[in-house]
């Protein structure tokens, strides 16, 4: 059985997965504490000189001073220390993130409105994001539609995900449990349902999820409900009735749907078929057109049938 642990933080910052995010928030803090310390310095000696050298009569005149030449190298020659030092600690960490490791265990992953989806070199696929603790994984990473941005704040990574090119990211977990993933690119109407998780597991649970087979020991409609959310559909349409970017899967099954051109479809299996491979056939009344990707070519024909095997059961 598969340890779903959602690990928490005790801090303000997301909890440290991997050996890079202690290094990451070591350089946070070291902003926060030396911009703290900077800020005491400066409005402090600013309200300290303006209390002491404060006009005291109508005839107290200023002394005539040009220059002081130790507090001006020091004021410029300190905090240019402290940049530098800032600056190349981030670079480090920056080349760290930015070099990948020879034997990285590569998942390529796909972001498309509102869903991510994660493929293995076995050819299994995903809505979550399984890896194996203590191992190298490099995310290659492409988008169907618009730029999207994955960001695992647990693993402290974070790279824009762009159409008609790869990029790439790596990390390695050192911490088993679930962490949150988002998309940090406003990327439309479900960006903050754009969600997904990252599963930590010990290699051998990996190896064990990594040969499940998602239509073994399940029903057509069980495997339906699990396509939803792979799929990302579950990020525009309810099952509970709910309106949301495009109808409700509740009670769809054989009933009259009322179209965009004022004609009535009924939502039998062709109709539904053909609303995952070609959305843009037939509107439905109040909905807006070409919200909806196409899947053609996403899915396979078992899926289809077995998406429409659960809303059959959308009573
Ligand atoms: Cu994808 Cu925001």
């Amino acid at each position: 059985m598969i340890s779903r642990v959602w690990a928490q933080s005790n801090t303000f910052m997301p909890v440290e997965a991997t050996h890079f995010a202690g290094q990451v928030d070591s350089l946070y803090s070291f902003l926060l504490i030396s911009s703290m310390v900077a800020c005491l310095l400066l409005i402090g000696g600013m309200i300290v000189l303006v209390i002491k050298y404060r006009r005291r009569s109508a005839d107290d005149k200023t002394a005539y001073i040009t220059h002081n030449t130790a507090l001006e190298f020091l004021w410029s020659f300190v905090p240019f220390v402290i940049f530098m030092l800032v600056f190349v600690w981030g670079w480090w960490l920056y080349y760290e993130q930015r070099n990948f490791p020879k034997d990285a265990f590569e998942v390529l992953v796909t972001g498309q409105k509102w869903n991510w989806e994660f493929t293995y070199k076995s050819g299994k696929s995903s809505s979550e994001l399984y890896v194996p603790i203590g191992e190298s994984v490099k995310l290659l990473m492409t988008s169907r539609d618009v730029i999207h941005s994955f960001f695992i704040p647990s693993m402290r990574i974070k790279q824009d995900v762009i159409p008609n090119r790869y990029t790439s990211i790596w990390f390695k977990a050192d911490k088993e449990g679930e962490f949150q993933v988002f998309c940090t690119e406003f990327c439309g109407t479900g960006h903050s349902q754009m969600l997904s998780k990252v599963i930590v597991l010990s290699r051998p649970e990996f190896d064990r999820w990594l040969e499940e087979d998602p239509f073994r020991g399940k029903t057509m409609a069980e495997v339906g409900q699990a396509l939803l959310t792979t799929k990302g559909c579950t990020a525009c349409h309810s099952i509970d009735g709910a309106k949301m970017v495009g109808p409700t899967f509740k009670s769809l099954f054989e009933t009259p749907v009322p179209l965009a051109d004022g004609s009535t479809a009924t939502a039998d299996e062709n109709y539904l078929r053909e609303s995952i491979l070609n959305p843009g056939a037939k509107i439905v009344a109040g909905f807006p057109a070409g919200a909806m990707p196409t899947f053609q070519g996403q899915i396979k024909d078992k899926e289809i049938l077995a998406i429409i095997e659960f809303i059959k059961t959308l009573k």
